[in-house]
This record gives structure tokens, sequence and C-alpha cells, in this order.
């Protein structure tokens, strides 16, 4: 959601901030601008804005025949929240006499006082946006110091935001503040960048600073600052990204979610990677290990998430009371934080986040630090606002995911789980030949992965018999009810067909009104305790004339003899049974969305990021 890029040195800005934009389009936005100041022969005083409604490429339309000789500038996408995708609102937005230009990501919450307030000191305003009473603000307290400036519009706002501003009459000075929304700052050679995320930087540096609330950077020509909102300096660790935290290449796939589905036995092993030790039956965890002591007084775990992190955190609620003897909840993020909630330093909060900015798991997990719970995250972004909050986590290591549709990471996510789970599991009553059992078999995850893929033609196929049907349900029970709900969001989001994930024993209590021979089922029926009571689940569609299409595993005649088309999937232990059955779920919805020329990597109205409540 919104990405900022802004660049201070000695290139031409223009290509570099276009460039950075290109790389931001996975958040999802829909409109996009910059400004720079200055022209060729470094002109002050001149601040050259563009904006455009739709894509980047729209964008660099509007620019094309322009010579724009500027050295710095800043640059957004916006995903709108306050006013439609227009040029007037996407940003920067600027001041009342064209000098100051801002961007911003997040939301000001009192933005309508605040406009009141500055409307009738004179200022005029041209947008529907929250952001353009920061623009006014920074004019109101400019007084030759643009820092001091924008020290004094951040006292006036209510919150989140992640800020840009620079001023026509002074140069090569960017201002930039952080609190809530994600800000990095760039190291290069004799040029310093900001921007949403890594991912931006990646052409131009692997030196980065992750700036925290309530910090300011300033950026000039040939240095760059960074201070706290009391104005006083302060020293920040310099981050040194590996190429795999920074790759983004399609590699010769036609999606970057293609890509990212055929990535998941590396990622997957990535997630286990020097996580175990076979000989002794056990996970090993060592970003858990500074709080071991406290996770081994824990009486409760309550996870909360968003998306197909919650979907993530649903199945962890079975591994976890699977393998260890705590009481588990899991809750999404958007709820959790207006619960009433009973936290105390006996409960475990895990917060799963790809991105690590997702704003409704930010602000549950604050929420539970200020009741005195332990806080453990499961990010895949490194050093993202989630991995600074929490008191320990383990980091997903799967490289930056870009697709919107979060694939490789949901796998990765619940192998995290398992051996987190294994890891309390193991000094609770889960014995020795239980964790080896388990760890074997996630040993043979990757290679049992790789076998779905090479089946990839015949799922394409299958799904493209499906292709024409506009409802389904998606059914599964008990580790399987969440991989329905994930196979249902998979397929509505890059589809835009509607879908409904179910756990099969509720299927009559409602949904099964819906089946007829124009609304198919995905069941998703392995050959374990549960698969009885799927069979008769399955039986009531047939009986309804509901198409079947089940994946399942190998040499299952009863589950043949319900379904109209099969996926067979790898046999592993029930618990990991739904890393495999996920595979087939997301190529399906993969080919169908194809199939139905979906704009898959970046599905309309959606963001990679969510970084709004
Ligand atoms: O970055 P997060 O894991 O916190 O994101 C949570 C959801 O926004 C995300 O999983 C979303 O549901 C995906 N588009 C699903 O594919």
């Amino acid at each position: 959601m919104c990405g900022i890029i802004c660049y201070c040195g000695k290139r031409q800005a223009v290509p570099i901030l276009i460039n950075g934009l290109k790389r931001l389009e996975y958040r999802g936005y829909d409109s996009a601008g910059f400004a720079v100041v200055g022209d060729a022969e470094g002109e002050k005083g001149k601040s050259i804005v563009v904006k455009a409604k739709g894509r980047v490429s729209q964008l660099e339309k509007k620019k094309s025949g322009m010579e724009i000789g500027a050295t710095f500038g800043i640059a957004h996408t916006r995903w709108a929240t306050h006013g439609k995708p227009s040029e007037v609102n996407a940003h920067p937005q600027l001041d009342c006499k064209g000098k100051i230009s801002v961007v911003h990501n997040g939301i000001i919450e009192n933005y309508q006082e605040l406009k009141r307030e500055l409307e009738a000191k004179g200022h005029v305003f041209k947008s529907d946006t929250d952001t353009e009473v920061v623009v006014h603000l920074v004019e109101e307290y400019f007084q030759g110091n643009l820092e001091n400036a924008v020290l004094r519009t951040v006292e006036r706002l209510s919150g989140t935001f992640g800020i840009a501003v620079v001023h026509a009459d002074i140069d090569h000075e960017i201002v930039i503040v952080k609190r809530g929304s994600p800000i990095i700052i760039g190291i290069g050679e004799n040029e310093y960048f900001a921007a949403s995320d890594s991912s931006a930087l990646a052409p131009y540096t692997n030196r980065m600073i992750y700036l925290s609330d309530d910090e300011i950077a300033i950026l000039t020509a040939d240095d760059y600052h960074i201070k706290n909102l009391k104005n006083e300096d302060l020293v920040k660790k310099i981050e040194v990204l590996d190429d795999m935290e920074l790759h983004v290449d399609k590699k010769g796939f036609e999606h970057y979610m293609l890509k990212e589905i055929f990535e998941q036995p590396e990622s997957i092993q990535n997630a286990f990677r020097g996580r175990i030790i076979e000989g002794e039956g056990v996970s090993k965890l060592g970003g858990l290990e500074p709080v071991l002591d406290r996770i081994k007084k824990i009486k409760k775990l309550v996870i909360v998430s968003c998306g197909t992190s919650y979907y993530a955190g649903l199945l962890g609620r079975y591994i976890f009371e699977h393998l260890t003897q705590l009481d588990v909840e899991v809750e999404v993020a958007s709820e959790f934080r207006y619960r009433r909630l009973k936290l105390n330093e006996e409960v475990m909060v895990l917060a799963i986040s790809q991105s690590g900015e997702t704003a409704d798991t930010l602000a549950a997990i604050k929420e539970a630090k200020r009741k005195g719970a332990l806080i453990l995250g499961i990010v895949n972004a490194v050093g993202t606002a989630i991995a600074q909050i929490t008191d320990a986590g383990v980091y997903n290591h799967a490289g930056p995911e870009i697709g919107v549709a979060s694939t490789k990471i949901y796998t990765s996510q619940l192998v995290i789980l398992t051996l987190m789970a294994l890891f309390i599991g193991r000094y609770q009553s889960v014995s020795f030949m239980e964790g080896a059992e388990i760890i074997r078999a996630i040993t043979r995850l990757p290679e049992q992965v790789r076998e779905i893929l090479d089946n990839a033609e015949q799922i394409k196929e299958i799904a493209l018999k499906y292709a024409k049907y506009k409802n389904y349900l998606y059914i599964g029970r008990l580790f399987n009810f969440p991989t329905a709900m994930e196979g249902a969001l998979k397929l509505k989001e890059i589809s835009y067909v509607h879908a409904e994930g179910y756990a099969a024993g509720e299927m009559k209590h409602g949904p099964i009104s819906l089946i007829d021979k124009n609304f198919p089922t995905v069941a998703i029926a392995p050959d374990d305790l549960t698969l009885d009571k799927m069979i008769s689940n399955m039986m009531e569609i047939k009986a309804r004339d509901g198409k079947i299409l089940s994946v399942t595993n190998d040499n299952v005649r009863k589950v043949a003899d319900v379904s109209d088309d099969m996926i067979i999937v790898p046999r592993t232990l029930p618990i990991l049974q739904p890393i495999l059955n996920v595979v087939p779920m997301q190529l399906f919805a993969y080919y169908i969305a194809r199939e139905k020329g979906r704009d898959i990597d970046k599905p309309r109205n959606l963001a990679k990021s969510v970084t709004v409540e």
C-alpha cells in the first residue's frame, strides 16, 4: 500500500525515482507522482511536479519529452484512502505557493480539524486527501528551516505516517519522518535514498538503516542525519542486506506469483535450514533463545495476523494444540486489538506477517505489549516495524514476496510454526521419537513439493476445465480446514470469482443450499482420520449434482469414487499435510486467473502491504 522513494545525490533523480516506483508497484496503488527540484543547471526555487492516475507507465508517458536534470526529489505510489484515485489526489501534495512538496504513506486521523483550522488561516486545499494538511502545516510553520517546520508539523499530527518533504528554495535537502509506516534510508556512495522498503533500493545499495517510529532523517547532497523528535542526534546501525533479501526478478516466469510458487522447495528449506537437530528430535530457534526462560512459564498462546497469515495462524492453533500443552487462541488482528483482553506475563502473543508492516497486526501487538504479554513474531521482511517491536522471533528468510497473493510465505510460515511448537513441545510432553519423526518429515517436504510442481501441467488442465464456474466451495476438516480457507482466498483475490472456504462439517449448516451443477466444490481430503467424515460430506454434494475436485493422496479408492477430478499429492504426517495440499490450490487459482486474463501480481483493489487499519 502506498510507496515512497526519495533520492538525493549527483545523478539525475527522475530515472531513479521512476525505477524505484516500478519496484514498489507490487505494494498496490492506483496513482503515482514525483516532485524534483531544480533543472539541469541546478536552478533553485523551482519544483517540477508530475502526477498521473493509473500505473507508473502512465507517469512515465507524461514526463517523456521533458528535460529534467534535477538531482534530488521525492516520489510516491498512492493507494486511495481519502479521495478517489485521480491526478489531483495523487502525491506529491503541494502548499499554496507550490514551493513545498510532500509525499505520505499512512493516515492522518485528525485531518478534518486541521483542515478547518488551516482554511480559517487562508490555506487553499485542492485535493480530498488527508495528506494535504501536512503540506499546509509545513507551509504554516516554515521560517527558513525545513527540518524545524516538519518537527512542528509532526507535533500536530495523529495517526500513522511515513512522510518526505522538499522545499523548492532549499537545495539538496529531503526531510523524512516516520511514525507507523515503514521508512528505510539507503546509504550509497555520496548519494542517499529513502524508500518504503528495501526492494526499491536494491539496484543502488544494500546498506540500509531502518527508521524507528518518531525518528526524522535529513538527507543532503553529501551526508545524512537521523534525529529523534526532540532534535537529538541518533546513531543508527547500518544493516547490510544479502542478495536473497534484495532479489526481485521474475527469473523467466510469466508472473512473480508463479515464480514464488515454484520457489517453495527452497523457501521451505530456508525455513528449517540450521534450525533442526535431527539426532535430538528437536528444533533450534536462535531467535527464541533470549526469551526461553519466559517461554517455559507461558500458559497461553494467542496468534494474531491477517489474511493468509491469519490462515497460517489458524493452522498454527492445531499444530500447537497437537504438540504443546498451551491453551491456544487465534484472532484476526483487526478484532484482537479492540477486545477486552486478559493478557499478562503468562501469555505469549505471536504475530505472523510477511511484510512486517501490516497496520492491524502492528496495532494488535502494541496493545498486547502494553498489557505485559511476551510478544513473538514470524516475519519475512527483515527489520520491519513488527520485527522491531517483538521481544523475540523467527525470520522466514524466504526472500522478497512480490506477488500480492501470498504463496511461498504461507508454506514457510507453516514450517516455522511447526518448528516453534516442537521447540516448546519438547520441553513439555513431546518425546524424542515424536520429535524425530516430525523433523524427518519436514526435511522431506522440499522434495515432495517439487513432485507436486512437476505435475503443474495436469493441474493447469484441471484449472482450465473449471475456469468457467462463477462460484466455488472449498471444504476441509481439522488441519485442512485452514487449507480450504486459504485455497478459497487465493482464488478470489486473483481471479475475482466467488469462493468460500468452510469447515466440511459446517456445510450442512448453510452452504449446502448453494450446491448445484454450477457450483463446484474443492474437497481437501487427505488419507487421515477425518477421511470417512469427508467422504460423507462429498457424497452429500454429489447427491445434489455438485461437481467435486478433490486433493488427496494416492490409492484412496473411496475418494476416487466420489470425485469428478482429483489432484494427488504425496503423503506426509497429518500436521504437515496442509503444506503439500495448499500447493496445488495455489496453482489452480493461478491458472484460473491467467485464463481470465487477470492482473495476477497486482489484482485490483489489493495491496501487498496493508499499512492502514
Ligand atoms: O504482510 P502480512 O502477512 O501481514 O499480510 C497479511 C495479509 O494482508 C496478506 O496475507 C493478504 O491476505 C494476502 N494478499 C493474501 O494472499
